[in-house]
């Protein structure tokens, strides 16, 4: 199977823990829609949910769709999130936010009182960090924030490049209207510790260590779908 055969496979299997009546967040990125369009179908074959989507992308391919979206407003508690990842570690920590989304993936999985990520075997890491770590910052003092994320990380013994995310040949601009820097620190030992410390920095309005967030991962592979937690 390709990777986006093993991403629908994987969705599939993620569809089976929704129930009619839940209130659903939904994520962002290739593997999440794989999921949204096997939402859609069902949907489609009268299956009640309402969605909240986790991005503008995300809410655009909804709507095509026909799933029901609502807002964190209207809708501050959810049952249950499907999202993907860049990364999950054997703790089921994630990296998250190679699509750009992960504020609002964050605070919607925050919401949620179960979250299952969707993943191919491509994902699974030992240790958090191959894939650079998407912090998003303020656009106001970004090159301040820079030097004080670069400080920190220092400080846990991290150093790599810091990239300034672009699109088009301009900085990438998030659904909240901020950048992104991607942090190419390597192994990340304690993303505890570097969650704390990139949360002191004012600058920075989020970064993408998505720590005990996580339930599930659903992960299909060659070898089959295996489901890792509960
Ligand atoms: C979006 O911001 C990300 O967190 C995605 O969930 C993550 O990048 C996985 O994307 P793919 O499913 O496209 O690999």
């Amino acid at each position: 199977m390709d990777a986006r055969e093993l991403k629908a496979e994987a969705a599939r299997i993620a569809l089976g823990h929704v129930e009619s009546g839940m209130r659903l967040g939904i994520g962002t990125g290739s593997t999440a829609e794989e999921f949204i369009r096997v939402l859609g179908a069902k949907v489609g074959e009268g299956l009640k949910i309402v969605g909240v989507p986790t991005s503008e992308r995300t809410a655009s391919l909804c709507r095509a769709l026909g799933i029901p979206l609502s807002n964190l407003d209207e809708t501050p508690e959810l049952d249950l999130v499907v999202d993907g990842a860049d990364e999950f570690d054997p703790a089921l920590n994630l990296i998250k936010g190679g699509g750009g989304a992960l504020l609002r993936e964050k605070i919607v999985a925050t919401a949620a009182s179960r979250m299952i990520v969707i993943a191919d075997a491509s994902k699974r890491v030992e240790a958090l960090g191959r894939f650079p770590l998407p912090i998003e910052v303020n656009i106001f003092g970004r090159r301040a924030t820079e030097i004080a994320i670069r400080r920190a990380a220092e400080e846990l013994g991290l150093s790599g490049e810091l990239k300034l995310r672009e699109k088009d040949g301009e900085p990438y601009l998030t659904d909240g209207g901020h950048q992104i820097l991607d942090a190419s620190f390597g192994r990340i030992p304690d993303p505890r510790a570097l969650s704390l410390s990139l949360h002191a920095i004012p600058g920075v309005v989020e970064h993408g260590l998505f720590l005990d967030l996580a339930d599930a991962v659903i992960l299909a592979s060659d070898a089959g779908v295996e489901t890792i937690g509960t």
